[in-house]
């Protein structure tokens, strides 16, 4: 499974990036106006670091809007950045002419099973359902995750990656991986809390404790 930064903050990719297990990163424009700072250098910045997709999403909302920004995103920045377009069907259109051109495109704001096929149809390389937001509603996102993997089960032949976003907590991303998600895009505070456990820190400071008293004995 692939595991993607959201984020529009360069501290952050750096750090999970020294972990050695960042596979790529999701940014959005509510994250870019976050960071207050410039879209297209904020996205050069990371893809320096990150080797693997970075999502740079077009805002227009018209098929040549997007395609044309798309195309512009690509000429402009870093080759392992890829078109991030909304599941309408505009950005379905857009989707097909930017894939057609081998430019790799994920189709983000999924919030139905039909909505990741058609996608998926037009030639996405990732499509993006958003768990949060929809257990946000009283729904179970993860319940969408289940839909699309029994889908693409049977369509092995698909090669659009499902990538489950609006990730909130440690269990979601689990959940993801057992229903066969072939990516997850996550904040930073998801990262942490994954590789966390209080046993680990209590384990930790009882050897070192331990290990003081074996050099304190001239014993190391
Ligand atoms: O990048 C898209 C998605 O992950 C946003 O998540 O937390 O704003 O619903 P959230």
């Amino acid at each position: 499974m692939e595991f993607f930064l959201d984020t529009a903050e360069i501290d952050e990719v750096r750090e999970i990036a020294a972990w050695g297990i960042l596979d790529g990163v999701t940014t959005n424009p509510s994250l870019i106006k976050k960071s207050g700072r410039d879209f297209k250098q904020v996205v050069r910045e990371i893809a320096e670091i990150c080797d693997g997709p970075i999502s740079a999403e077009v805002t227009a909302l018209d098929t040549d809007g997007m395609v044309e920004q798309g195309r512009a995103l690509k000429d402009e920045l870093p080759p392992n950045v890829i078109i991030k377009v909304p599941c309408t069907p505009e950005g379905l259109a857009a989707t097909k002419i930017l894939s057609d051109q081998g430019i790799g495109v994920n189709v983000t704001l999924i919030f139905n099973a039909s909505q990741a096929v058609m996608a998926a149809k037009a030639g996405a390389m990732y499509v993006s359902p958003f768990i949060g937001r929809i257990d946000d509603t009283g729904a179970d996102g993860m319940d969408l995750i289940a839909e699309i993997m029994t889908i693409w089960d049977y369509y092995p032949e698909l090669d659009t990656k499902v990538l489950a976003a609006s990730i909130r907590n440690p269990m979601h991303i689990l959940q993801a991986m057992q229903m066969g998600a072939h990516t997850a895009t996550m904040p930073t505070k998801i990262f942490r809390q994954l590789v966390k456990h209080p046993l680990t820190d209590k384990g930790i400071q009882q050897f070192m404790d331990d290990w003081s008293e074996v050099e304190a004995a001239g014993k190391a």
